[in-house]
């Protein structure tokens, strides 16, 4: 039988297809961003974002989240590697922005490829349009 994107969890970027309706795989890889709805252009405010917090995702060295990423829109932000066992999957960092987005996250399983997540800031002070 030949393998297509859509049955390969290996290809591409996975996305929960449903907020409520979340399979136990969508939780345990699905990073949960936090971050405050108000945002002023230039000011920094913090986000943290933790794969697993819906669900707790393995952390040994057979199975764990070897990276997560940050994104506002699709304008990198940052990125940190992760060691299994020594550290957890869950990054707070502070960021400023120009002007808005929605916030993505991405992030990825040894096992399970990568997976995003995302969240819309919903109001904002002093920002120009894109
Ligand atoms: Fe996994």
């Amino acid at each position: 039988m030949e393998k297509t994107c859509k049955d390969d969890i290996l290809c591409g970027i996975n996305i929960a297809k449903d907020g409520k309706g979340m399979t136990d795989l969508e939780k345990k890889h699905t990073p949960v961003i936090e971050a405050p709805n108000l945002a002023k252009a230039g000011e920094p405010f913090e986000v943290v974002v933790e794969v697993g917090k819906l669900l707790k995702h393995p952390n040994e060295p057979g199975h764990f989240i070897e990276w997560i990423e940050l994104y506002s829109g699709d304008t990198f932000l940052t990125r940190v590697d992760l060691t299994a066992e020594l550290t957890d999957p869950k990054i707070k960092i502070p960021i400023r922005l120009t002007h808005p987005h929605t916030m993505k996250a991405r992030a990825r399983c040894n096992i399970h490829g990568v997976w995003e997540g995302k969240k819309d800031l919903t109001e904002f002070e002093g920002f120009g349009s894109c």
